[in-house]
Order: structure tokens, then C-alpha cells, then sequence
């Protein structure tokens, strides 16, 4: 059920059992809290799963950031909201016993996850990347070390060049972080490859935190 209590209109899920880290699920533009519950129980199975709607209104469509345009940021709203996620994140920690999760995002989720790894790196254990691209041109120098970050990228993406999404990688990877950057044969759109990728990259990096 929806639950209104907490800074973010979310929905939780919690772990049936002990042992995996929780993730994050952030929507793409239009979506909301939702949306992700199925993947996320597809990619991880035992998680307890937490998922917040974006607060910000584009023509009715919820979004976690102001965009000026189609790959344009408004990246000082950008830096507002990342905070704001992750002081939901702690809040919900907090309200719900969790450890650090694991972000989920998908598109605008996945840009919001990146620029919450590059503003408050202690508020995710790591992050599956679903067609990101760079959220802020001048990003602040994180100590990502020891976090997992999965991108994962369309060679035929509409909205996601090739450049921004291997840049992206580059900087995760500057920052420390240990980036698996794979690029399938597939749109904007999320594909079974991003299902199977993801779930192999999780039991992996559940395994190595336990
Ligand atoms: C964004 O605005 O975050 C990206 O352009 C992806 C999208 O939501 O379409």
C-alpha cells in the first residue's frame, strides 16, 4: 500500500528473510512508486524493497528533478533533490531498520541514483544504473570506494548518447567506484538482457556483503 507518512509518498516492501541488502527503486519520468515493485522482486529476491515517487510535476508526470529539456538539467534542482532523496533514504532507514540499499534507477531514477552516489555517496551501498546518463557537468569529487555500480546502456538509445553514458562510467570510476559498464544491442526502453544482467550482479554483490 502507498504510504504518505515519510518526506516521499513511497511504498515498502519488507525483506522475507535476513541477509540481503534493500534497494531503492526510483522510477523513470511518469512513473511512480509502482512501477518498479515487480522488477525489483525479479532481480531480488529476499530484499526488502523501497520505493519512492519523485516530487517534482512535469505535465503531471512525476519526476525526481526540474529538466529544462529532453537531456537538459536543471542541476541546481538536481543538487536540491539528491539531497532531499537522501534524507528520505535515512529517514526510511530509520523508520524501517534497513542498511544502506542498493539503488535501482530507470532513467530519471537512474540520474537522481547517480547524483546522489556523486552528493551523498553514504546514502546508497551501491547502484544498478538502467540507461543513466551524467547528471551534473561539474560533478563534485565522491569517494565511491567500495561501492558496486551496474550501468547498463542502449546502443540504440534515443535519449542517452554514447558519449554521456561512457562518461558517466568514467566518473564513477574516477571516484572509486567498481563500475561494470554494459552496453546492450537495445533502445531507451528495458529489455529481459537488463533483468537477467541485473539479478546475476546482485546475487554477486549481495554474496560479497554478507
Ligand atoms: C531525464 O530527464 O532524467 C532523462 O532525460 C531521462 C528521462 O526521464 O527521459
Amino acid at each position: 500500500m502507498t504510504d504518505t507518512r515519510l518526506s516521499f509518498v513511497h511504498r515498502f516492501e519488507p525483506a522475507p528473510g535476513a541477509g540481503r541488502p534493500p534497494l531503492l527503486l526510483l522510477h523513470g519520468t511518469g512513473g511512480d512508486e509502482n512501477d518498479l515493485l515487480p522488477l525489483g522482486r525479479m532481480i531480488a529476491e529476499g530484499s526488502a524493497l523501497l520505493s519512492p515517487r519523485g516530487k517534482v510535476l512535469e505535465g503531471g508526470m512525476p519526476r525526481f528533478f526540474r529538466r529544462l529539456a529532453e537531456g537538459v538539467f536543471d542541476e541546481a534542482d538536481v543538487r536540491r533533490r539528491a539531497h532531499e532523496l537522501a534524507d528520505f533514504i535515512a529517514e526510511a532507514r530509520e523508520a524501517y531498520g534497513l542498511a544502506a540499499p542498493i539503488a535501482v534507477g530507470f532513467s530519471n531514477g537512474a540520474n537522481i541514483a547517480a547524483a546522489v552516489l556523486m552528493l551523498r555517496p553514504e546514502a546508497l551501498a551501491g547502484a544498478v544504473l538502467l540507461r543513466a546518463m551524467v547528471p551534473l557537468s561539474e560533478p563534485p569529487a565522491a569517494d565511491l570506494a567500495g561501492k558496486g555500480v551496474l550501468l547498463l546502456s542502449g546502443s540504440g538509445d534515443p535519449i542517452v548518447p554514447a558519449e554521456n553514458a561512457g562518461r558517466l562510467a568514467a566518473i564513477l570510476k574516477g571516484a572509486g567506484a567498481a563500475v561494470e559498464h554494459r552496453i546492450l544491442p537495445v533502445g531507451h526502453g528495458l529489455s529481459q538482457a537488463d533483468v537477467t544482467l541485473a539479478k546475476a550482479w546482485l546475487d554477486s554483490n549481495s554474496a560479497k556483503e554478507i
